[in-house]
């Protein structure tokens, strides 16, 4: 396992091997209890190990798990997927966020014959070779914007079709996305772009630009879909995109993704196409396995349940005040950023709405802070704070109290 422990977080002091997780708990080998708001970095909108989900899978085992051959489960939750999100006019499976968005791209290069796609500084699309360009972890971002790769193995023609814009930068993006337009396939965005939301009227004039000008506007879900809303940051701005990628929210932890949009651009993926010579390959060994759909499917029914989405708002705002104004308490300059269900602190004097004020924010400071938290036995990444209808009052009592302990300390600290 060469890359070890996945988080700082788990190194050193507070490295731990997980034994197990219930509801918003996470327990460790060693018998250690976390309130855990990693929650497997997202997609346990429910918490660890629901009930409801638990039973609908271990049922549906007993049939088998994967067949590669389209199955009941999928069907359903392909129907849902359709009544749920804005723009699924069809519907398509695959394994990870990676993988969705690696295959909208291709998807958008099929529909238009282009080559290009814009993507903005700062935001994340996953691993391959596309989407690791200027993304968060661009430590040294030159005076323009990228693209600058992120990783070492990417072949250096990638670059080249990939333009970057300043997130919500309208003036910039708009120029960009005109002067690239005729070349441009795609332009791909988190409508939360980490924890930065959309400046009002961003989303709306890329739409317009987009479809002016023919370029296929993807929205990145992996994290906001079903999290903001069931009908994810799509409904939750009032925004629809061509393509979206849905992943983390909807199935409990289960590895499902999904790629879902307007169906002129999906039917590239029809077989019957081939002999047209502009058919989309995209097929995955475990792609709609019957165990993933069966536990979004469960999931699904829960966070319809009535106050689902109010309770999980309610929770995360009291989170961000709270955390706010410890900070403000204790005198450390602090910004809390995202929407309730997803959010972050980020310790500058300054307003972070842009890649570049993220940068500005101490770094060092951030990771004291997820120190502290976990010193008191609250886990969180680096990032965000994710927040699931597991979360109880009592435990986001003990996060404010915990807030303010630690808020003290990190000024002690200096
Ligand atoms: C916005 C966004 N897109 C894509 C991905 C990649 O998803 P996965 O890790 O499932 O490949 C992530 C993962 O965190 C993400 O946050």
């Amino acid at each position: 396992m060469p890359s070890g422990v996945r988080t700082p977080s788990t190194s050193g002091a507070h490295a731990m091997v997980v034994d197990g997780g219930h509801g918003c708990w996470l327990r460790d080998v060693s018998g250690n209890e976390y309130l855990d708001y990693l929650m497997g970095s997202g997609p346990l909108l429910l918490g660890h190990a629901h009930p409801a989900v638990v039973e609908a899978v271990s049922q549906r085992l007993s049939k088998g798990s994967s067949y590669l051959m389209v199955n009941e489960s999928a069907i359903e939750l392909a129907e849902e997927v359709a009544q749920t999100v804005p723009c699924a006019e069809k519907v398509a499976f695959n394994n990870s966020g990676s993988e969705s968005t690696f295959f909208a791209l291709r998807m958008a290069r099929a529909f238009t014959g282009r080559e290009k796609t814009l993507k903005f500084e700062g935001a994340f699309h996953g691993m391959h070779d596309y989407a690791l360009m200027s993304n968060q972890w661009t430590h040294a971002p030159g005076e323009a914007q990228g693209p600058v790769p992120n990783s070492a193995g990417i072949a250096s023609g990638i670059g080249k079709d990939v333009v970057v814009a300043p997130w919500n930068d309208l003036e910039t993006t708009e120029r960009l996305l005109r002067k690239h337009g005729a070349e441009l396939a795609a332009v791909i965005l988190e409508p939360l772009q980490r924890t930065l939301p959309p400046a009002p009227g961003f989303l709306e004039r890329i739409r317009e630009v987009t479809r002016e000008l023919g370029i296929v506007l993807i929205f990145d879900e992996v994290v906001t879909g079903y999290r903001l809303a069931l009908g994810g940051a799509q409904e939750y701005y009032g925004v629809t995109p061509d393509l979206a990628t849905v992943c983390k929210g909807i199935a409990s932890g289960f590895p499902i993704s999904i790629l879902c949009g307007r169906a002129d651009i999906m039917d590239h993926a029809d077989p019957q196409r081939l002999a047209q010579g502009d058919h989309v390959r995209m097929t995955g060994t475990f792609s709609g396995n019957s165990l993933s759909c069966t536990a979004a499917l469960a999931t699904l029914q829960e966070l319809r349940r009535p106050g689902t989405y109010e309770g999980l708002f309610e929770k995360g705002r009291r989170l961000m005040d709270g955390l706010t104004e410890a900070m403000n308490r204790a005198g450390i300059p602090c910004q809390v950023t995202g929407e309730p269900p997803a959010f972050q602190p980020w310790f500058s004097e300054a307003v972070v709405q842009d890649f570049r004020d993220m940068l500005k924010a101490d770094p060092a400071r951030s990771m004291q802070f997820t120190e502290l938290l976990l010193d008191r036995g609250i886990l969180k990444a680096h990032e965000k704070f994710f927040i699931s209808t597991a979360h109880g009052e009592a435990e986001i009592d003990l996060t404010l109290e915990a807030y303010r302990e630690v808020a003290e300390a990190l000024a002690a600290a200096g």
